[in-house]
This record gives C-alpha cells, sequence and structure tokens, in this order.
C-alpha cells in the first residue's frame, strides 16, 4: 500500500518523509489555501517545493472546470516537474480532460468520487488514481470504507490499471480498514500516519527492557 500525506504544509510533508515511508503528496485548492498560499505563481512555487522534498507523486489540483482550461491549466502543472500528477475534479469536462491527459503520458488523480459509477467512468477514461473520499461519505452516515470495496472489486473485474487512492481518511481505522480491502493507495493527514505508531504495550514492554537493562548494568 502507498502512502501519501494529505496536505500541503511542507513542515509535515517533510516530517512523514524522514520517516522513509511516504510515497507521495495530496493537495487541494482548500489545503493550499488553508497554508496562506494564492495567486498562480505562489501555488506554483508551493508545488516546486514539495518536489523538491518527495521522491513522485504530487497531486497538483485544477482550478479550470472547461475543457480547454483544465487542458492548459493540467499542462502548465505537468510541466513543473515529472514528479506532478493532474488532479482533476470528477465533472463531465474533467472525464474528456482525463481521456487527453492519458493519451499524453500526463498521470491524473480524479478527485471527488462519491459512487462507483464515478470511479468506473475515470477508470474508462485512464485516470492515474481515482480518489473517493471515505471520511466525506461517513460524515453523512454513508459507509465510506464500503465505497473503496465496491470499486476495488469492480476493478479487479476488468483489470483496470487506475489505482483506487482511498482518501479523505480520518484516523487510523480508516487506513487499517481500506488496506485489508486492498486500496492501493490512501492519503491522510500526518497524525493517522504517524498514529499508526502507537500502541500501549509497545510502550510498556520498552519501558520494562530499558528498566531490566539498567538494572543488570548495576549488578
Ligand atoms: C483528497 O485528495 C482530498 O484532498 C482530501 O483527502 C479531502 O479530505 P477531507 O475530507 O478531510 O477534506
Amino acid at each position: 500500500m502507498k502512502f501519501f500525506i494529505d496536505t500541503a504544509n511542507l513542515s509535515e510533508i517533510k516530517e512523514a518523509y524522514e520517516l522513509g515511508v511516504l510515497d507521495g503528496v495530496t493537495t487541494n485548492p482548500s489545503l493550499m489555501a488553508k497554508e496562506g498560499i494564492s495567486g498562480d505563481e505562489n501555488v506554483r512555487a508551493h508545488y516546486k517545493a514539495i518536489c523538491d522534498i518527495v521522491d513522485d507523486n504530487v497531486s497538483a489540483e485544477v482550478i479550470a472546470t472547461d475543457f480547454n482550461g483544465i487542458i492548459k491549466e493540467g499542462k502548465e502543472l505537468a510541466k513543473l516537474d515529472d514528479k506532478i500528477v493532474v488532479k482533476v475534479p470528477m465533472i463531465k469536462e474533467g472525464v474528456k480532460a482525463i481521456k487527453y491527459f492519458s493519451s499524453e503520458g500526463i498521470r491524473t488523480n480524479c478527485t471527488l468520487i462519491f459512487g462507483p459509477g464515478q470511479a468506473i467512468l475515470a477508470a474508462k477514461a485512464g485516470a492515474t488514481y481515482v480518489s473517493p473520499f471515505v471520511g466525506r461519505l461517513d460524515d453523512i452516515s454513508y459507509d465510506g470504507v464500503d465505497l473503496i470495496e465496491q470499486i476495488v472489486h469492480i476493478y479487479e473485474n476488468y483489470g483496470y490499471a487506475t489505482q483506487v487512492l482511498a482518501a479523505s481518511i480520518r484516523h487510523t481505522m480508516h487506513l487499517i480498514r481500506c488496506a485489508e480491502i486492498g486500496a492501493d493507495v490512501a492519503t491522510c493527514p500526518l497524525k493517522v500516519i504517524t498514529g499508526l505508531l502507537n500502541h500501549p504495550l509497545t510502550d510498556a514492554g520498552l519501558a520494562q527492557f530499558l528498566a531490566d537493562h539498567a538494572k543488570a548494568a548495576k549488578k
């Protein structure tokens, strides 16, 4: 399973990268705004800064919603760095754009997926990644992880190459359930990645080992 971090915060990206388990980064316009990044030039410089930290897979989202606008913006984003994956919303013009990008060898991440039909369209258009939003479905009393399971199953039926990127992951159990089901990727906040470290028996066990070692050293 690939781990992406879902943030535009450079220090969090560095911290996750230094852990040695990070495979990529997803951002969106809200996450960029949260970091106070605005204006085309600043946004692009920020994407470059993210690409300088990680090895690959930096999702950069287009703002345009018309076909020509998405193509223009996506091409500009893709030119910034080979690590860029153009993030395109699941709308009609987005599907057409994904088909175009796929024919040009530009990687895409189809975002804002909330149903299996949308995931089928994105895969048929040739998306590299499809991003179903687990937490936002849970928020409205649907089981987001069920959607991941459905999409993984459908993609297996037809051998689609599109990778299932579980997004809007809010806690460690989301991530673990997505891993059990076979999601290819999970994108999550830093606290979810570091949260996987925690077990009270690990803490207690380590404290005991260190205490016994110190006691033996005094003898
Ligand atoms: C996915 O790529 C989105 O950026 C993200 O996972 C959305 O998460 P949220 O629902 O916590 O905002």
